[in-house]
């Protein structure tokens, strides 16, 4: 028959789960950012995370977790990557280019939610190295700026390098049709800690000294009004959870919002 004697299509090896690579941009030796497709059926909340990944060398998907760093109305899903040199995903992960697949699970989780949080005036986003990310999609919803009066976003890197990632989203802000007119709720506060730069120090020190607080003439932070986000190392959210106690805000969750909640960007060494 016609049938037997057609040849057997040769097996098309997909990944589960696979959304197509549209864009990468690398930003310094150790970071980068790429988007890719988003699955029809994926709803997520700004703030939060999925696994993603890539097959290892037995064919087995490799996951991690990563914060999405593009808002929920975005067609587009965006991620903001470290490079570790041995690390098993991205020692492969930073080398994937327009066209290339990855593996994206479409069940997003997190704390770094606005429904963890309790109404206030001001919103507080404290970020060390890649817990940037989540703030890269929150600082680019206008949900964030319909709930608060104003937004401060502090970002501590090593270098002046690693901060531009996120510089470049804030510039972008005014510029963009859908958000652009919150533009101006924003207070971006970067500082570096081992390279000169207009504003230098570690995140917890500008916010127990007072330092930022007289920076941009404002009252120190009140559980009455101030809310906080928090991503960074386990070090930096252990030292940066006291300093929050310490002004009066507790910690909160999806299931019982309050004045502050905190992610790990990564889990470390040791940890
Ligand atoms: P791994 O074996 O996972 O890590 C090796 C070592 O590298 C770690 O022990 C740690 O010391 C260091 N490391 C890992 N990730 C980071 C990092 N982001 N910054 C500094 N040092 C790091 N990573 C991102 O780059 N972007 C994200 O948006 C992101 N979101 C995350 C959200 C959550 C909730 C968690 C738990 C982790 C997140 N991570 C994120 C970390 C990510 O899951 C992986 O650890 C990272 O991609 C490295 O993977 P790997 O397999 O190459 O190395
Ligand atoms: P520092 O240079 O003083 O260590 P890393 O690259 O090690 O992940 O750190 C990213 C940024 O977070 C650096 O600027 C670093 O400052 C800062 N940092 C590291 N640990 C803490 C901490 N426990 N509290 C506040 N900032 C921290």
């Amino acid at each position: 028959t016609t049938a037997s004697a057609t040849p057997a299509a040769a097996p098309v090896r997909t990944l589960p789960d696979a959304q197509t690579v549209t864009a990468v941009t690398h930003w310094t030796d150790s970071l980068f950012s790429f988007r890719v497709t988003r699955p029809k059926s994926l709803r997520f909340r700004s703030g939060e995370f999925v696994m993603i990944g890539l097959l290892d060398y037995k064919g087995k998907p490799l996951l991690r977790a990563y914060s999405i760093a593009s808002p929920s109305w975005d067609e587009e899903l965006e991620f903001y990557s470290i490079k570790v040199p041995d690390g098993p995903l991205t020692s492969r992960l930073q080398h994937i280019q327009p066209g290339d697949e990855i593996i994206l699970r479409p069940k997003p989780v997190g704390t770094l939610v606005l429904d963890a949080l309790l109404p206030g005036k001001r919103l507080w986003f404290l970020a060390t190295g890649t817990g940037i990310a989540p703030f890269a999609s929150l600082m680019r919803d206008p949900e964030t700026y319909e709930r608060y009066d104003q937004v401060i976003m502090m970002h501590t890197c090593r270098t002046v390098a690693e901060l531009e990632y996120g510089r470049q989203l804030v510039a972008a802000l005014r510029e963009d049709p859908l958000i652009g007119e919150f533009a101006d709720k924003l207070v971006y506060y970067p500082t570096t800690t081992r390279e000169p730069f207009e504003r230098m120090g570690r995140v917890t020190d500008n916010l127990s000294s007072g330092k930022v607080f007289s920076d941009l003439g404002i009252p120190p932070m009140d559980p009455g009004t101030d809310r906080a986000m928090v991503c960074g190392s386990m070090a930096l959210n252990v030292d940066i959870k006291a300093i929050l106690e310490g002004f009066g805000l507790r910690e909160g969750a999806n299931s019982e919002p309050r004045e502050y909640v905190v992610e790990r960007a990564f889990v470390g060494d040791g940890i």
